[in-house]
């Protein structure tokens, strides 16, 4: 397999110590959901003045390494006219796209999804290149249910969609990242999450390495491993650290560039002690570190409330997770 040190060196930037991904790529739809927790209208402009907050904020930079983005976000620009994409290059901040189109029904296999958008990605890619991404985003849903879901189908299928995205990705120097998202929502034991977050990785990573993806230009986007969020049992963030680090020994190869956390529906003070309680584990044979979305946005939308006057107050609040992010990132939180 030929080396594209060019992904090394982005995968590397991203994992920088410290330093964790802010995943701002909601699409339109679920941007609109985001706005209507301070009961804004899902109007382009209000989307807008929120990714405009979050991106100018001052000294983000500290602490995040990259930004996902949308399509829709990748393509606009401050009220100012500087494309988002320029604003967090210029912090030193890599930008990155999310290219999956969402999940579809998979026929045959009831309450089960598979993630779409592999058309034209070649195409899409060069374009978010030109527009200054280096890293991007595929999501597959993973549900868990009392005893047959997830299926190993599915969990391939999905897999094999990741890998085709990840290699057309690779090819177009854009570091991948993978993210099998196992759903936090639901009456499932920590057992049984740590059971089907261990399958789907190994399934996961055994299609990527068949599908010969670069595993040391790819970065993985996992959930924490913790009982669903209405169980009776809660996980504690000693248990979320020992089952979380025992699933990705089992499943993540050492080669693979690093691993992110998606928050999953837990509070941001809940991602924050976990991620703290996983790095105070140790040093691990892969660089780790946090990729939210919620857990650091909802503050950010809080203290906004889409109130111009409450911009500065809004980006004080997404300084303030993205610095306590940084210290658990490092065990310091
Ligand atoms: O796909 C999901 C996002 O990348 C992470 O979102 O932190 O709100 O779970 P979350």
């Amino acid at each position: 397999m030929k080396k594209n040190t060019k992904l090394y060196e982005t995968a590397a930037a991203l994992l920088e110590r410290g330093k964790g991904i802010l995943a701002a790529d909601e699409s339109d739809a679920t941007a609109g959901k985001r706005l209507a927790m301070v009961h804004l209208p899902n109007e382009p402009e209000n989307r807008q003045d929120f990714r405009e907050i979050l991106f100018t904020a001052s000294d983000i930079e500290n602490y995040l390494s990259g930004v996902i983005m949308y399509d829709s976000s990748i393509k606009n620009n401050t009220d100012d006219g500087i494309p988002f994409a320029d604003v967090l290059t210029a912090k030193g901040i890599v930008p990155g796209i999310k290219v999956d189109l969402g999940a579809r029904e998979l026929e045959g296999f009831k309450g089960e999804v598979v993630t779409q958008g592999l058309d034209n990605l070649a195409e899409r890619f060069a374009e978010y290149y030109d527009l200054g991404a280096r890293f991007a985003k595929w999501r597959m849903v993973v549900t868990i249910d009392e005893s047959e879901t997830p299926t190993d189908e599915s969990i391939r299928i999905n897999s094999i969609m990741l890998a085709r995205y990840a290699q057309i990705a690779q090819a177009a120097g854009i570091v991948p990242i993978v993210e099998p998202e196992v759903i936090h929502a639901g009456d499932h034991s920590l057992q049984r999450a740590e059971m089907v977050t261990t399958r789907t990785l190994q399934i996961l990573f055994q299609t990527l390495i068949e599908f010969k993806v670069d595993l040391a230009g790819l970065i993985l986007k996992s959930s924490m491993v913790l009982a669903g969020d209405v169980h009776a049992e809660q996980t504690t963030p000693e248990e979320v650290a020992n089952a979380t680090l025992r699933t990705f020994h089992m499943s993540v190869p050492h080669e693979c560039a690093g691993i992110v956390f998606l928050s999953g529906g837990q509070t941001p003070e809940r991602s924050t002690k976990n991620l703290n309680a996983i790095a105070k584990m140790g040093e691990q044979p892969w660089p780790i570190t946090f990729s939210f979305s919620r857990a650091l946005e909802e503050p950010v939308l809080k203290a906004w409330g889409g109130k111009p006057e409450n911009a500065d107050k809004a980006k004080a609040a997404l300084l303030e997770r993205c610095k306590a992010n940084s210290e658990a990132s490092l065990g310091k939180a």
